[in-house]
């Protein structure tokens, strides 16, 4: 799968897979294998945000995607800052709106938001002359980390034509997982998906995903494995007995991973909660490529600034 990396035009910001189409998807996992080229490098810099000016805003709590952004910044030269929601003035009261025109007034390039709430990062993106990157709206989406796990995909299986993917876990809250679906379908793949009848938001077929009748349908031959993090943060009532009892009928272990194919790609979004979705034995297995997706996620959120930065104009970046 090779893209020619010329112009293309993204639209002033990054809100969801869903507005992106194929040929945009794989234009931008080509240019996260450039990206990588630099991280792998012996010195990590380059001058392509010589000049710019990324903020990080996130209203809920991060470890990799803001600090991914954050080093993606400073490899490529930029001015990176993180506003921190609790001590800021945000805790004062003041308005999402407000707190964007603020910060787009200090001549910021990029602002990447994270948000509890859905359509969040489209609001500001509405109010600020800034490019704005959804860093994860509520239950809507988290297109970076879609990018970052479809990268990863691409790097080990070249392609994603006859691809099984099998996602399992709490997919109701995920927006990682709608952003997956939308990106792996679109890319070609077949996506299966796999959870507890509470846990699968209804109508979740009409996005092209497949829902399973059981967990060992999806596992059966599958290509990739993608487990998803149980959010009790999120879950207003019980939606199953208890974690024992999730883990027993839902949670992948060894054993269920073998249904899958012998080579497959076992994934995590992160963070896990270890002996819940997935055995440590899994998870720290052969098949595991979490830490991978982390050192991915650095490459794919380069090349987004990279082409948000530059309104899609490519120039070389070696
Ligand atoms: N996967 C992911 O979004 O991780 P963080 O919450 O640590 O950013």
């Amino acid at each position: 799968m090779t893209v020619e990396l010329k112009d293309m035009h993204f639209g002033k910001d990054l809100l969801g897979i869903k507005q992106l189409d194929a040929e945009q998807i794989k234009y931008i996992l080509n240019m996260a294998s450039g990206m990588k080229v630099l991280i792998n490098a012996p010195s990590k810099k380059s001058p392509h945000l010589q000049g710019k000016t990324i903020i990080t805003l996130f209203y809920e709590n991060s470890t990799r995607t803001r600090m991914s952004f954050e080093l993606a910044a400073k490899y490529m030269s930029g001015t990176a800052a993180n506003i921190s929601v609790s001590t800021s003035s945000v805790a004062k009261g003041e308005t999402l709106v407000d707190t964007g025109k603020t910060i787009d007034m200090m001549g910021t390039d990029v602002i990447i938001i994270r948000h509890a709430c859905a359509g969040a990062p489209k609001l500001l993106a509405d109010n600020v002359n800034a490019s704005v990157i959804n860093a994860g709206d509520g239950m809507n989406e988290h297109p970076t980390q879609a990018l970052l796990d479809a990268y990863t995909i691409f790097e080990k299986k070249g392609d994603f034509k006859g691809l099984k993917v099998a996602i399992a876990g709490d997919i109701y809250h995920s927006r990682v997982a709608r952003s997956n679906i939308y990106a792996l379908t679109k890319l070609g793949a077949s996506v299966y998906l796999t959870a507890p009848a509470t846990l699968i938001p209804p109508y979740i077929e009409q996005t092209g995903a497949i829902k399973a009748k059981s967990l060992e349908e999806a596992l059966e031959g599958a290509d990739v494995v993608m487990g998803l993090r149980i959010q009790k943060e999120r879950q207003q009532s019980a939606l199953f007995p208890d974690i024992r009892e999730y883990a027993r009928f839902y949670g992948i272990d060894d054993k269920r991973l073998a249904l899958a194919k012998e080579d497959v790609l076992l994934m995590h979004p992160g963070p896990v909660n270890r002996g819940t979705e997935l055995t440590s034995t899994i998870i720290d297995g052969k098949s595991s490529v979490i830490n991978e997706q982390v050192k991915n996620g650095l490459a794919v959120r380069m090349a987004l600034l990279y082409i948000f930065t530059r309104g899609g104009r490519y120039e070389d970046i070696n």
